[in-house]
């Protein structure tokens, strides 16, 4: 008899405007689909204390968030988040898929805020140690693409103010990221339309139902 399938950890990454919610939604369908035990989660976020430092984060207030500020409560944020949600939830067998995960502060702190990579991957690594998703699925898409998308927002929040060349930065990480680590990493062009967007989603779906 073959062995039962691990539960497994995917996050969900991609610059704003590139479709996240539309298609969490549609990977959460397919997890159903495959008749697996899952949770759905987001950073930052996913306890009441990372959502607490998830309002302090977009908030749009005269006392400026300095970048290592930002970046401190991030991981703050998820350390409560890995360890009171994501890793109970692994080891009782339930799947993980994340808005969001440790990429989203080396593509939008690093790439977007240019701020040192290796002390957020220092950083990383005493918070987390090598505990990362076992995939991540970027969305992609030309950040003139995106951004139109989101042009019609109203509030925007303190991350959607920011101009074409933070988002530029963004995108470039990602990508760059992805080319570091092509095991973890699938890429998914998100300027399609959302029918050919939801068949590479299931396509990658597919691919990891067969492991273990
Ligand atoms: P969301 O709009 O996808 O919910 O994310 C909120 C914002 O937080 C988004 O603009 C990206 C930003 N963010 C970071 O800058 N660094 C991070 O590590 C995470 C998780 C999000």
């Amino acid at each position: 008899m073959s062995k039962a399938q691990a539960a497994k950890f995917i996050s969900l990454e991609g610059i704003e405007g590139v479709g996240k919610s539309t298609n969490m939604d549609y990977l959460a369908s397919l997890l159903t689909k495959y008749k697996k035990d899952f949770i759905r989660t987001r950073e930052p976020g996913g306890t009441h204390i990372a959502e607490a430092i998830r309002h302090i984060l977009l908030q749009t207030k005269d006392e400026v968030l300095l970048p290592k500020t930002e970046i401190l409560l991030l991981y703050a944020g998820r350390y409560q988040h890995v360890n009171h949600v994501i890793k109970p939830a692994l080891e009782n067998n339930q799947w993980v898929l994340c808005d969001r995960f440790l990429d989203a502060t080396l593509a939008y702190q690093g790439g977007g805020r240019q701020q040192p990579l290796a002390s957020i991957l220092q950083l990383n690594d005493w918070v987390l140690g090598d505990f990362k998703p076992n995939y991540t699925i970027i969305l992609d898409a030309p950040v003139e693409v995106a951004l139109t998308r989101i042009q019609k927002r109203k509030n925007l929040d303190r991350f959607e103010k920011e101009d074409i060349s933070f988002f530029t930065r963004i995108r470039n990480q990602y990508l760059a990221l992805a080319e570091r680590e092509p095991d973890r990493f699938r890429i998914v062009d998100a300027s399609q339309n959302l029918h050919a967007v939801h068949e590479q989603l299931a396509s990658i779906m597919h691919e990891i139902m067969q492991t273990e």
